[in-house]
């Protein structure tokens, strides 16, 4: 059997949210700084990261990889994360879902502090983590069961689950393993079994990172499609301008670590449904994609590699203990589940 651990599926069928509709007109454009606060933060907070620094320990001393992140999220809105590797991204995710604590400061999803990892908080790995051995039902089965055993029927279960496999466009597959299935469908699955969770918040950790061009923006598509129709609140990572432009009711831009923060935030006011091929001549559109580039290579131009794209080698110390931390992390939520 392949090396898949329970924590791994665990992780991705535990810890999970998305989108928002929004006009407008270049001049109306904003783009500010951490500190203010954008009209939909206004509205009302519904996801709220407060002060957030994370310390991790290494031999020298602790590592300060984020340092004060500030950050309000209406129901309902898409937000994308972007900022060169390494930054932090995936350390802000793991908070919110609960797999790390943060040394100073917190998150609060609709008034309630996260400590741990739970359902209402689904994540979407860049990897699937799909158990290789289940079809793709029995995989979207295992966290259905584990979120619904006590209220919904077997029938209920099953309507339920073959319902989100077929919002990813997955129905006609359902019964296949992942190894006689594409990558682009293993994901589908993998955002099914979050989907099928009713998380309030989706997080997604460059979920389309590994697929191909094709595949990509047919995902990207769908996902634009579910969150119309569910309006749950999304959190992604993307190393990519033109999938966080589209996808976004705003962008989160990150400054470079070590201690990282929010740098600038992008209001992406582009009226929904958004159509990619109308897109690429927009000049709202093309103005978005400007300002996220401009950040990323003038403003913080990376140090080493001068790239958004690409992992930054880490020092193998680092590495390690970052791997262990993950694997204590991960543990954790098998426990919590
Ligand atoms: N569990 C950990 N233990 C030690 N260092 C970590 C851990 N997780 C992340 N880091 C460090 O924190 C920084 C941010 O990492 P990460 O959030 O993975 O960046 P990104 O997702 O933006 O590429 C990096 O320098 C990374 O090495
Ligand atoms: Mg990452």
């Amino acid at each position: 059997m392949a090396s898949y651990s329970f924590s791994e599926l665990v992780k991705g069928a535990t810890l999970n949210g998305v989108r928002f509709i929004v006009c407008g007109h270049l001049q109306n454009n904003r783009m500010h700084p951490q500190t203010s606060t954008s009209p939909k933060e206004q509205v009302m907070t519904h996801l709220e990261l407060t002060g957030v620094s994370i310390d991790f320990p290494t031999p020298k001393g602790a590592f300060r990889a984020l340092d004060n992140v500030n950050l309000k999220i209406a129901k309902g809105e898409f937000i994308s994360l972007i900022g060169h590797s390494g930054c932090g991204k995936s350390t802000v995710l793991n908070i919110v879902a609960g797999l790390y604590q943060a040394t100073t400061g917190g998150v609060v999803l609709d008034g309630k502090e996260v400590r741990e990892p739970g359902p209402e908080r689904a994540v979407v790995f860049q990897n699937h983590s799909l158990l290789p051995w289940l079809s793709a039902y029995e995989n979207v089965e295992l966290a259905v069961r584990q979120v619904f055993r006590r209220t919904k029927s077997k029938a209920e279960m099953r309507d339920w689950i073959e319902h989100n496999l077929a919002l990813v466009h997955m129905d006609h597959a359902m019964h296949k393993r992942p190894d006689e299935i594409s990558g682009g469908m293993k994901q589908r699955v993998g955002i099914a079994r979050a989907l099928a969770m009713e998380p309030k918040v989706l997080l997604m950790d460059e979920p389309f990172g590994a697929l191909d061009a094709l595949t990509r923006a047919h995902l990207q598509d769908s996902l634009m499609e579910i969150q119309t129709t569910l309006n749950n609140t999304v959190i992604m990572i993307t190393h990519d301008v033109d999938e966080a432009v589209l996808l976004s009711d705003r962008i989160v831009m990150m400054t470079n670590g070590p201690a990282a923060s929010v740098g600038e935030i992008l209001d992406i006011e582009l009226e929904r449904p958004r159509d990619r091929i109308a897109l690429a001549d927009d000049t709202r559109y093309n103005h978005y994609r400007h300002e996220v580039l401009s950040f990323l290579y003038e403003k913080q131009r990376h140090p080493a590699t001068d790239e958004a794209a690409g992992p930054v080698k880490k020092p193998e110390v680092a590495q390690d203990l970052q791997d262990r931390n993950t694997a204590k992390a991960e543990s954790k939520a098998a426990e919590a589940a």
